[in-house]
């Protein structure tokens, strides 16, 4: 058929099927259509945009143009390094634009006075073009911006106090121009990246920008003073300067250190009883478990050891012996409660420190079965595993035994002490703990165990920074538990596909910084909605977004999450397979990391 060759009826029937698909393509034109190609024509003199005409009316197919897939409206345009030259004023009637780079061109001239249909740019880049004057008052409009970079032109006036407006911004670069006048008191909570350097600033630095380094503020005026750089001669101003200052409010505000220092005492004083609590709970215990030896009951143990061995604590291959005795009289400290018992860290009279988890009565099974599970269990080793060195198993007691991990778990790392003086958790540290999370899990899944219960609070890690993965193997002592936020909608029992959703949920913890039990219950619902609007930049921790060069890199980690969170089981890869695609993340060592 197709080699048939075409009658006249044949051609009269394609003209009009093209004619009428070229008609209805300009009855429904973009209305973003007209503006983007006023804007070719004035700015594109060397037709480097050749694709952009009317022969293809569908902006979203042109050459650094893209479009919501919702309602195909113009989202981002990216144009770099292509010598365009005069005004941007026709792209300012895009009202859906979320991200513009028109860096390393010629613009010149002034900021279009009107940005104001622009609300909705997060990205703005103009930097090294040949921009002029003033900024314009309708600046402030884009309340919305992460970064604003207007670097390397030839801006005049003020840095205006608006800019505070900006509450998210992250990135404000205004070096090489030329600004004048004093700094405003900028108060931006998120910013990370700020330069002013090589402009004609004076007067002051406020001391809300005085945690820049010395090169955010060289080559201005040399009256431009106060910390990082030369102290003022005026020293009244910068004492004076900032009440609101966000990164440093307890030095300078008195009257907010007297609750601070109360609430830290409280809770030391907390901390302190329960401690107090797990010691006196530890000694009843050891006391009533001596009374049950010497009544009878803990016949098994007194049986041990009047063979010298302990048959009931049992140790894996390889382990240092211990006594259940030198256990219970270790001194403890409450690690915490889970869905399977509470854990200790005991540090046994040689100083061995060890974890000792309780497993509540009512979820084990049989003995046999437990036995069995442990020796299973117990035989694992693996660089991101904590492996269990023992047990001991008794009609009222059992415990499992395991290496004690002196660091935080990823959960305390993530969430812990959010706020101003805490130390992120860079970027490659969260690679490197995802990295080794999924081994440790594609280990278990190769021999052919589930974990069950994948959460960061189950992601610890060790001394050489090393992620291992905690409690696994338990889920099946486990009675029915109540559904938590790492959970597969669809696992009523626990499976190696379950594991998988509760680790793409993890990998989302680690990307938006967002706890999924308490702030984002449904974390892949949400960062899918967002992802879907083309918000990605939205969805990331802002603790990583002063990490740039790796954009990329979050944005492949993210599709990872994604495809691990799908809602078919069948269609979730494998943990190797997660594994895999996280280590070629990055190729190793090629990476270095810029925060500045
Ligand atoms: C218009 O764009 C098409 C591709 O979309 C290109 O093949 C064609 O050469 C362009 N026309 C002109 C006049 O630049
Ligand atoms: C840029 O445009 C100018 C004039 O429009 C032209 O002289 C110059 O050669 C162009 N440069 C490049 C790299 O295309
Ligand atoms: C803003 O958008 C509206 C509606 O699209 C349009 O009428 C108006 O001219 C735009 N303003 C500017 C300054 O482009
Ligand atoms: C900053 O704030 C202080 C006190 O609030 C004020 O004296 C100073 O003039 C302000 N500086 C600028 C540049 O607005
Ligand atoms: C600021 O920009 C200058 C170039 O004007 C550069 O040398 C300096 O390293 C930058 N400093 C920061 C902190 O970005
Ligand atoms: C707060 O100010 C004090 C005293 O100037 C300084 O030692 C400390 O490093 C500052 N802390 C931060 C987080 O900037």
């Amino acid at each position: 058929m197709a080699s048939s060759p075409l009658s006249p009826h044949h051609l009269l029937l394609a003209t009009f099927i093209s004619l009428s698909f070229h008609l209805s393509l300009t009855l429904s034109l973009s209305p973003d259509f007209y503006p983007l190609i006023s804007f070719k024509a004035a700015s594109d003199p060397s037709n480097k945009l050749s694709q952009w005409n009317s022969t293809s009316p569908d902006p979203c197919s042109w050459h650094g143009v893209s479009c919501l897939p919702r309602n195909r409206r113009v989202s981002a345009i990216v144009l770099e390094n292509l010598n365009l030259t005069g005004s941007i004023l026709p792209l300012t009637s895009l009202s859906h634009l979320r991200i513009l780079s028109l860096k390393a061109n010629r613009f010149h001239g002034p900021l279009p006075p009107s940005l104001a249909n622009l609300s909705s740019l997060t990205l703005l880049y103009l930097n090294h073009n040949h921009f002029s004057g003033p900024l314009p008052p309708s600046l402030t409009a884009l309340t919305r911006l992460f970064r604003l970079d207007l670097s390397h032109n030839s801006l005049s006036g003020p840095i205006p106090l608006s800019l505070n407006r900006f509450s998210r911004l992250l990135t404000l670069r205004l070096h090489l121009n030329n600004f004048h006048g004093h700094l405003p008191n900028l108060s931006l909570p998120n910013l990370v990246d700020f330069n002013v350097s090589s402009n004609h600033l004076s007067g002051p630095i406020p001391l809300s920008l005085s945690s820049f380094p010395q090169s955010a503020f060289s080559h201005n005026s040399p009256s431009l003073c106060g910390p990082p750089l030369t102290q003022c001669t005026h020293k009244a101003i910068p004492a004076l300067a900032s009440p609101l200052n966000p990164r440093n409010d307890t030095v300078f505000s008195p009257q907010r250190r007297t609750p601070k220092l109360g609430l830290m005492l409280l809770l030391l004083i907390v901390l302190a009883d329960l401690l107090v609590l797990a010691f006196v709970s530890l000694l009843l215990y050891c006391y009533f478990c001596r009374k049950r030896n010497h009544s009878g009951e803990g016949k098994e143990v007194r049986d041990s050891k009047e063979r010298g061995e302990d048959s009931q604590m049992v140790f894996f291959e390889g382990e240092k012996r211990f006594q259940l005795d030198d256990l219970l009289r270790a001194s403890a400290e409450m690690l915490g409660k889970g869905v399977f018992g509470t854990a200790y860290k005991a540090v046994l009279h040689d100083g061995t420190l060890v974890a000792v988890k309780r497993i509540k009565e009512v979820s084990v099974g049989g003995k046999r079965e437990f036995h069995q599970r442990m020796q299973e269990l117990g035989s694992l080793r693996h660089c991101n595993l904590v492996a269990f060195r023992a047990y001991y198993f008794a009609k009222h007691e059992k415990l499992l035994v395991s290496d004690y991990m002196p660091n935080a778990s990823l959960s305390y790392l993530l969430h812990g002490n959010r706020g101003p003086g805490r130390t992120p958790l860079d970027w490659s540290s969260r690679v490197k703990l995802a990295g080794g999370a999924a081994r440790g899990v594609a280990f278990l899944h190769d021999n052919k165990v589930t974990h069950g219960n994948i959460k960061s609070t189950n992601v610890l890690v060790d001394v050489a920074g090393n992620a291992r993965i905690a409690d696994f193997g338990l889920s099946i002592f486990a009675a029915p538990t109540t559904p938590n936020a790492y959970r597969a909608p669809d696992a009523r029992k626990h499976t190696h596909m379950s594991d998988v959703y509760s680790f793409g949920v993890l990998l989302l913890e680690i990307l938006t910084g967002k706890c999924p039990s308490a702030e984002a219950p449904d974390l892949p619902r949400w960062v899918r909605s967002v992802v879907r609007e083309e918000w990605t930049a939205e969805v990331f921790d802002l603790e990583l977004m002063s990490y740039r060069d790796v954009e990329e890199e979050m944005v492949a980690m993210l599709h990872i999450a994604i495809a691990c969170t799908a809602t078919a089981p069948d269609q979730r890869p494998t943990m190797s397979h997660v594994a895999n695609m996280i280590q070629d993340l990055r190729p190793a060592g090629t990476r270095t990391q810029s925060f500045n």
